[in-house]
């Protein structure tokens, strides 16, 4: 079996996301969001078909009778099938092909292309449910408790980054469900950014020094859950997280969500025995060649979007590995025009 460096694999998965997040930016604004995913999945699915790995996706489009392309056990890379796969590192995938979905059908911001892989087994295989999250960077890791007060966590925060608590900006998902929390919040002083969607790049934003955002809590995706987890083992930072049951959800979201009684079913085949676990960053992302690859689509706090100039494509990217530790912001431009082309600054 050939012996690939994280280093290498991150660039092809570069190619991966830069893919997806191209082909999704041309829909920008044209507010067709499952058209939008649809391009994005088929645009990464086709550029993984090259990629040196015996791949598995564990985190993908949903179950693979829900999802045609990219889900859950879809058998992805150069060695997909029984004859080649021998020849390649088995990994696990976590993928999503267009983060913000809504975002990139209205031009919102903060629209990505996202990716990571572990060894096998080192990425959660997640129910797609939902998940409460508490998340910061590196100086707070370890000094924050999911399940402390909101106010203890904030005066934590806040000393933790020597500053006040009036100085913090802790970014929420807009929802109803989150009425109570972003009461406890706004009662201890610290600035709130709220977002219409997108609580995996905000994530990766708070462990981001410069980016202006503190910490993420709510209640957002799973599959997101993981794929920040991964991103914070890159970057030094910490998730902790809990799967939500009915009973912590708001009348708007019920319709979203099965009965307990068959998400808890579900939650136990895929190896999750206790449905009120508090998952670390470690237990989401346990592996210990973990690579992470992010693209942006539409503009965005720490990454910009994807533009086109008739003779060329720009897109951001951010890739790392813990394999060896290296986080790259990668600016790339691929030229589609004659010789005479000028590349910018
Ligand atoms: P999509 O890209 O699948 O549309 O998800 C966007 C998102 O905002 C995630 O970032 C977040 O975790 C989740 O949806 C929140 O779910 P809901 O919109 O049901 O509150």
């Amino acid at each position: 079996m050939r012996q690939i460096k994280s280093q290498q694999l991150a660039l092809d998965f570069l190619h991966v996301v830069e893919s997806a997040a191209i082909a999704s930016a041309r829909t920008m604004g044209q507010g067709k969001r499952k058209y939008s995913d649809h391009v994005a999945v088929e645009a990464m699915r086709e550029a993984l078909k090259y990629v040196p790995i015996a791949g598995k996706v564990v985190i993908g489009e949903g179950e693979r009778d829900k999802a045609p392309m990219l889900y859950i056990g879809e058998r992805v890379g150069l060695g997909d099938d029984e004859e080649n796969k021998h020849q390649y590192p088995e990994m696990d995938l976590a993928v999503d092909p267009l983060e913000g979905t809504n975002l990139c059908a209205t031009g919102g911001p903060n629209a990505i292309s996202v990716l990571a892989a572990a060894e096998r087994g080192g990425l959660l295989n997640a129910p797609d449910i939902y998940m409460n999250k508490l998340v910061v960077g590196p100086a707070a890791k370890g000094h924050l408790d999911i399940d402390a007060p909101v106010k203890d966590n904030l005066k934590i925060l806040a000393r933790r980054l020597s500053r006040d608590i009036g100085d913090l900006v802790i970014t929420v998902l807009d929802r109803p469900r989150h009425q109570k929390l972003i009461e406890e919040i706004r009662n201890t002083g610290a600035r709130i950014k709220l977002i219409s969607d997108g609580d995996l790049s905000a994530g990766i934003s708070a462990a981001v020094g410069g980016s202006g955002v503190h910490a993420l809590m709510g209640i957002g995706g799973a599959p997101e859950g993981v794929l920040t987890a991964a991103a914070m083992r890159c970057l030094n930072g910490e998730i902790q997280a809990r799967f939500v049951l009915k009973d912590q959800l708001a009348k708007e979201d019920l319709e979203k969500v099965a009965d307990d009684s068959e998400v808890i079913e579900r939650m136990k085949a895929m190896g999750i025995k206790d449905p009120n676990q508090v998952y670390t960053t470690t237990d989401l992302a346990p592996g210990r060649k973990i690579i992470f690859a992010a693209c942006g689509v539409t503009d965005g706090t720490i990454l910009k979007g994807v533009r086109f100039f008739g003779s060329g494509i720009r897109t951001q990217s951010l890739i790392m590995t813990t394999e060896s530790r290296y986080v790259r912001f990668v600016d790339t431009i691929k030229l589609e025009g004659g010789p005479d082309v000028v590349v910018r600054f």
